[in-house]
């Protein structure tokens, strides 16, 4: 059985108790979680597809698109960021369920995988950006789009079952 450390059980019980009994609270948590989803991952899946049909021999269109590329990480992060926050928030609601749930832990472990991706990401667009071995650069921006659009789905798939579950 899963034991919290003393210094938690008691803020940890007293949001479970809130959270079970305050529609306002679940409503608003679940929004913030499924909305970070919807602008964070929204944006993301719309530059991944973009990256797909970027036909990178086309210089205007190459630096319009890096450009994009560039200013879309700070809001991914910041939503990935609420959707961390909001998601702690759910998981204290119910903590030994999820806790015991292996669909949580393949989640996050999903997780990790769209954090990483996204630095290799971040690490191609650099190389792009200084304009060193670019015509292999942008064939691997390719696979990292792939990638990134399957982990979000993965990602939203393992929450609605998780939600499910709960
Ligand atoms: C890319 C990031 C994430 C996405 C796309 C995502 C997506 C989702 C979705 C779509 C749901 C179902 C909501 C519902 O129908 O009620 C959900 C539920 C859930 N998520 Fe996430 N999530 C993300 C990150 C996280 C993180 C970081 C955590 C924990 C630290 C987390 C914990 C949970 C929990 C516990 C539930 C079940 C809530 C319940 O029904 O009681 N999620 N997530």
């Amino acid at each position: 059985m899963f034991r919290l450390p003393p210094v938690l059980a008691q803020p940890v019980a007293s949001w479970a108790h809130l959270y079970s009994h305050s529609t306002v609270a679940s409503t608003t948590i679940v929004f913030l979680h499924v909305g970070a989803l919807v602008v964070g991952g929204g944006l993301a899946i719309a530059l991944d597809r973009a990256t797909l049909r970027h036909h990178h021999r086309d210089a205007t269109a190459r630096a319009l698109h890096l450009a994009e590329l560039g200013s879309a990480h700070r809001v991914v992060l910041g939503s990935l960021a609420l959707a961390f926050a909001s998601g702690v928030a759910l998981m204290a609601a119910d903590l030994e369920t999820f806790v015991g749930s292996w669909v949580f832990w393949l989640k996050m472990a999903l997780l990790a995988l769209l954090l990483g991706n996204g630095a290799l990401m971040n690490r191609v667009e650099l190389r792009l950006r200084s304009d060193r071995d670019t015509e292999r650069a942008w064939r691997l921006l390719r696979p990292i789009a792939v990638a990134s659009i399957v982990l979000w789905l993965a990602i939203t798939l393992a929450g609605v079952a998780l939600a499910s579950a709960a």
